[in-house]
């Protein structure tokens, strides 16, 4: 741990442990989300004056009590899809068109005409639509999502810029695409840059804005400076927190230099993934080769993470203690795939057998959001809880 990194808070669920196992008496799998922790991280990103707006990244989580609480908290939505911004609508049928953000990547035209219909902010992040689609786009105001050259993140799969990258606008092309709105009557209000997701160094932000807020300068027309999400969670046990108070201060710090813009940050796990927790039921426990494994009633077709990008989630059988002693176990799920692992490794109580119920953590964002019906597996039951 870091010198001077905030101490990590006991997980919310932890003294919630028989109210926990009453939920999965309802079925499992079943995912929990505890909108008071939810509440938290909104009101710890929000003490900040340095930035002005936060949407929330619904793809992290799209669940009706949660958009409900962090919009209650001031947030506003960010969509990458119809489906997504249909959903808002639904969900808060009175909401602000301007608190909702629809950045897609390669969404149809249809969508981006459903969009400007409902009068929420456009970012688009290449030329060649303004060219095919003149007519969806003239005399319109967007955001436009610059590619800055290179990607950051936990993953390579979750790194968004560079050349490999199929998002934004690079470099070579920003005048070729400010000549191209001008033709057209487009106002480019805003520029936006999301690097990737999981990012760790809190100086990041703080760079990403100086550099668009550089660019902005010279278009004149810019009044909002959106930089992203990708802020991280300690997933395991050894990492530190994120260092809040030092992304608030850098953040501080390029604002007073670059004071006319608007600062916009659109985070997604940072918000949720603490909250939720994935309840599942052991089904089997086999040895195999000296590999003790424990089997559970749902695994990458509930939590898709581990499977795709080697993720950590700590994982807890929340029924017994270690009275008994420890052993060492992988965690696996039913899906016909080797990698339907949830954990390799794990310590839990030597007596774990069948029927108990496993806790699998900090499952909020990227976890319900991505579930799939693979080899015909029921989704997920989900529930918000105070
Ligand atoms: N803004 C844009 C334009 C994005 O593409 C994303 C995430 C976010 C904001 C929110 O990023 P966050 O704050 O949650 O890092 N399934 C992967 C993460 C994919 C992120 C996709 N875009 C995972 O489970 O790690």
């Amino acid at each position: 741990i870091a010198f001077g990194a905030p101490q990590r808070a006991p997980a919310w669920w932890r003294g919630r442990r028989d109210e926990l196992l009453s939920l999965a008496g309802k079925g499992t799998p079943r995912y929990v989300y505890d909108l008071a922790t939810v509440r938290d991280r909104a009101r710890s990103l929000s003490a900040t004056n340095a930035v002005d707006r936060c949407f929330y990244a619904i793809k992290a989580n799209p669940n009706a009590d949660i958009l409900r609480t962090l919009v209650g908290e001031g947030f506003g939505l960010e969509c990458v899809s119809q489906g997504e911004f249909d959903h808002v609508f639904a969900t808060l049928p009175h909401i602000a068109p301007s608190r909702v953000l629809f950045t897609p990547s390669f969404a149809p035209r249809r969508e981006y005409e459903a969009a400007f219909e409902r009068g929420i902010i456009v970012t688009l992040d290449n030329i060649e639509a303004l060219q095919r689609w003149p007519e969806v786009f003239r005399n319109r105001t967007i955001w436009l999502r610059i590619d800055l050259g290179h990607g950051e993140g936990h993953h390579e799969k979750v790194k968004t810029g560079g050349v490999a990258a199929k998002f934004g606008l690079p470099m070579t092309r920003f005048d070729a695409f400010v000549e191209e709105a001008r033709k057209l009557g487009i106002r480019i209000s805003g520029l936006h840059a999301h690097l990737g997701s999981g990012i760790e160094d809190p100086q990041h932000w703080r760079g990403v804005y100086a550099h668009l807020a550089g660019l902005a300068d010279g278009i004149g027309t810019i009044e909002t400076i959106d930089i992203g999400g990708g802020l991280p969670i300690p997933y395991t046990p050894e990492a530190p927190q994120f260092d809040l108070p030092l992304w608030r201060a850098g953040l501080e710090e390029i604002k007073a230099a670059y004071p006319r813009y608007g600062l916009v940050i659109e985070p997604g796990r940072y918000l949720v993934a603490e909250s939720g927790a994935l309840l599942l039921t052991a089904t089997q426990v086999v040895e195999k080769d000296g590999v003790r494994r424990v089997g559970c009633d749902a695994g990458m077709n509930a939590l898709m993470r581990p499977a795709m990008y080697e993720a950590y989630h700590s994982i807890f059988n929340l029924g017994r203690d270690e009275a008994n002693g420890t052993a060492v176990f992988e965690v696996v799920g039913p899906v016909c795939e080797s990698s339907d692992v949830i954990g390799r490794g794990r310590t839990l109580p030597a007596d774990t057998a069948e029927g108990d119920v496993i806790l699998v953590a900090d499952a909020g964002a990227y976890g319900m959001a991505m579930a799939n019906t693979y080899n015909l597996r029921a989704l997920p039951a989900e529930e918000a809880i105070e």
